[in-house]
């Protein structure tokens, strides 16, 4: 087998390509060929060593990727050798094999595509928990979904729309926008060349969006805080843009305002029962096409360097996939 090794996480390029033996699945786990694995943006982060999760040195980066079980551990009783299986194990992913824990694995229906499962888990589990779990977004309420072409946020938008929301996609281009409104925004907001206040005055009728998902924060949290809605509900759901925002906590008493918080791994491990509930509801609104991730392209797996160097440079629309040939 090979993987991609970060030995010290200093950035990009100190990954290699490695030959490695192939692992024999211990008790609880599975070994898997893998077919597709998708980038996010903490993988970018950790071998940057700026991810809040830290993994033991050295290791193969590829927090989520989909293949084909070849073998299995002691103990494994729910999967078998051929079974197609989608993994968000947080480490492994960029490589030909790994050896994951059973309990990690989402086994996949027919006609489930492994490219597209290998770019479901994060995105989608993550925008549900914020949107319907954390928000309680309702139908006909107003969602303001910043970085709104990005991974998270294509997913967001078709959660927003499947609860009945209504629907204002933001994101730095007009070409952003544009994918946006075909996945079913209602309206769009491009905050590279308009003013975020004002564009969102002007969409809500001055009245601001009940619930904002914010993947990026930066500069853009505090506008988009001042616009919120009389109870709106503020979804802090990362950083892409880098800089952690301080927010005046005025704000969030003059609007009565919730901060709300997400953070969809620790959720999945503190509340497995719920976690398991809502991953059944995600794979059903797949197979009767609600939800569908968006993949900007694929390439092979060898082009793992250009990869994490195009999502660090804001020009994946969706998802990048990497396949192994
Ligand atoms: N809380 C959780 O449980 C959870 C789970 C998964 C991911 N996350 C977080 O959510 C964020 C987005 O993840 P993702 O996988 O969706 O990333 P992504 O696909 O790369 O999207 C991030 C978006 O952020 C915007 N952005 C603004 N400034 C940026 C910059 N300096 N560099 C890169 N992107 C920038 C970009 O949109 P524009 O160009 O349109 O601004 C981009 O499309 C990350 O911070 C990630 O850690 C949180």
């Amino acid at each position: 087998m090979h993987a991609w090794i970060c030995k010290d996480p200093v950035g990009v390029d100190a990954l290699t390509w490695t030959e490695l033996p192939l692992p024999v699945p211990k008790a609880g786990e599975v070994l898997i060929e893998i077919r597709a694995a998708s980038l996010n943006f903490p993988d970018l982060l950790m071998v940057q060593n700026k991810y809040q999760i830290k993994p033991p040195l050295p290791f193969v980066p590829g927090a989520e990727y989909a293949g084909v079980v070849q073998s299995v551990g002691e103990g494994v009783t729910h999967l078998q050798p051929g079974q197609h299986v989608a993994c968000l194990s947080g480490t492994g992913g960029f490589a030909t094999h790994v050896a994951a824990p059973a309990a990690l694995c989402m086994p996949l229906p027919p006609g489930f595509p492994l490219v597209d499962a290998a770019a479901f888990i994060m995105t989608y589990a993550t925008s549900h928990h914020a949107l319907v779990d954390r928000a309680r977004l309702q139908a006909g309420e107003t969602v303001l979904i910043l970085g709104a072409a990005g991974g998270v946020g294509t997913a967001a938008i078709q959660i927003a729309k499947a609860a009945g929301a209504r629907v204002i996609a933001a994101a730095s281009s007009d070409e952003k926008c544009a994918l946006c409104q075909s996945l079913g925004a209602d309206a769009t907001l491009n905050y590279g060349s308009q003013n975020l206040r004002e564009g969102l005055k002007q969409l809500t009728d001055g009245k601001g969006p009940d619930v904002i998902y914010d993947p990026v924060g930066g500069d853009l949290a505090e506008p988009a805080l001042r616009s919120i809605a009389w109870r709106g509900r503020y979804l802090v759901v990362g950083f892409a843009a880098g800089p952690i925002p301080s927010l005046p906590l005025n704000l969030v008493l003059l609007k009565g305002a919730s901060l709300v918080g997400v953070f969809w791994g620790e959720f999945a491990k503190r509340e497995p029962k719920a976690n398991t509930a809502m991953m059944q509801q995600l794979a059903q609104w797949y197979l009767q096409g609600k939800i569908k991730p968006v993949i900007d392209r694929t390439m092979p797996m060898s082009e793992l360097k250009h990869a994490l160097a195009a999502t660090g440079s804001r020009s994946v629309k969706g998802k990048l996939v990497l396949v192994n040939a």
